[in-house]
């Protein structure tokens, strides 16, 4: 199925529902789009392309619109080189040795590392054009929205940005394409936060600054065309919004939430997780709760993200830890979530340890500690008390911000 977005712009997507895991460690359940465009001109041009697991269905996607051969004399834009978007790129130039490809410096770089193509190319820098025939499109460099070599592409005719990475999400679609098509936009809102939270949200200065840049020079944006997930068309405005709200939770102000992460051998530290809810709970402010030996790292980080507040349940294992716990903690440092609300609670059978290890984290996360409470085996109901009132105290904490 392909999609004509606007007259001679086609959508040529491929959904990948195989693949298990993005970037080889994101659950993609729902599976994610590698979203590629078609424009037809005097000069053809493809927009970005797909995975290598989806070349067949690529290519046929193509065929849909021209002959293969037909773009031999056009060009191929590379906005951003992850091979989620260029898997391909290989089998797109052997059947295709002419067509142009035209991306950033740093792009030529990755093209050759990754492919050993280095001929053939077009360098565009910041607001380069490319005449195609009916139409001149311009280009925008984004770097680190994903990686150093990205850029955006504008078609100044049919006002549509294609942003790549910028403004995309997980989840494959689901016949329809357009956000005005889709009955149910809250799970394509909800798996945009979880693609930014685990792929985009280290870069959110970047984000800011490409989406500055975009203001300044005036781009009059009406479609909004990423390489994942849905097209915005009917409220472009939306989604520009949301990833400038996303990308602010790094600085802050933050949601008035808590993220309470946690983990239990044998229910002694999930007793306290209760009461310590309890206690947030009561005061009206939301809590999100998450298992960590049992909910994806990928989930915990969309409300690690966005949530001022965070209370960390662990008991120690072997001296050291809870390791599934001590791996979400891991993960927040690699993707830099810092400058949070803190807090930290957790059973011990002999020595402890689990205090040490986390001093260590929230020294690298620079939260700031509120309460660091452990105790010896079960809690006993003074335990369970000083749990309670603990919850409401942070919670105030956190309304307070
Ligand atoms: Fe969708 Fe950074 O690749």
């Amino acid at each position: 199925m392909t999609v004509e977005i606007k007259p001679n712009v086609f959508w040529i997507g491929v959904n990948d529902r195989t693949t298990d895991l993005f970037e080889g460690m994101w659950p993609i359940a729902d599976g994610v789009s590698y979203n590629s465009y078609l424009i037809k001109d005097k000069k053809p041009v493809l927009i970005d392309l797909a995975k290598s697991t989806h070349g067949d269905a690529f290519i046929e996607q193509i065929e849909e619109i021209m002959p293969l051969s037909d773009l031999n004399k056009g060009y191929l834009v590379l906005n951003h080189l992850e091979p989620d978007h260029t898997g391909i790129l290989k089998s797109i130039r052997r059947n295709l040795p002419d067509i142009q490809i035209v991306a950033t410096r740093k792009a030529l770089t990755m093209t050759k590392a990754f492919y050993g193509i280095d001929e053939g190319f077009l360098e565009v820098d910041d607001g380069s054009t490319l005449d195609t025939g009916d139409r001149t499109l311009s280009f925008y460099k984004t770097p680190f929205v994903h990686w150093p070599e990205t850029m955006m592409t504008f078609d100044p005719t049919s006002k549509i940005l294609f942003a790549c990475d910028g403004f995309g999400g997980y989840g494959a679609l689901r016949g329809a394409i357009f956000d005005d098509e889709i009955a149910d936009l809250d799970f394509y809102r909800r798996e945009s936060l979880r693609y930014y939270a685990n792929i985009v949200a280290k870069f959110s200065n970047s984000v800011l600054k490409a989406i500055n840049k975009l203001i300044k020079a005036n781009v009059p944006i009406e479609v909004i065309a990423p390489s994942h997930g849905i097209i915005w068309r009917k409220n472009p405005s939306e989604i520009i919004q949301l990833y400038q709200k996303w990308a602010g939770y790094a600085q802050g102000p933050r949601e008035k939430a808590v993220t309470l992460v946690y983990g239990s051998m044998y229910g002694n530290t999930e007793k306290m997780m209760n009461n310590v809810a309890q206690g947030i709970s009561s005061i009206g402010v939301p809590v999100e709760i998450f298992d960590a030996g049992r909910v994806h790292v990928s989930y915990i980080l969309s409300a690690l993200w966005k949530n001022e507040g965070v209370i960390i349940g662990a008991p120690t294992y072997e001296t050291e830890m809870f390791p599934p716990v001590a791996h979400v903690l891991d993960i927040a440092r690699r993707k830099r979530i810092i400058y949070r609300t803190a807090a930290l609670f957790g059973s011990y059978a002999w020595s402890g340890g689990t205090k040490r290890e986390w001093t260590k984290f929230v020294e690298q996360l620079k939260w700031r500690v509120i309460e660091e409470f452990e105790f010896h085996g079960g809690p006993t109901k003074e335990d369970l008390q000083k749990g309670l009132e603990f919850g409401k105290k942070f919670g105030e904490v956190i309304k307070s911000k």
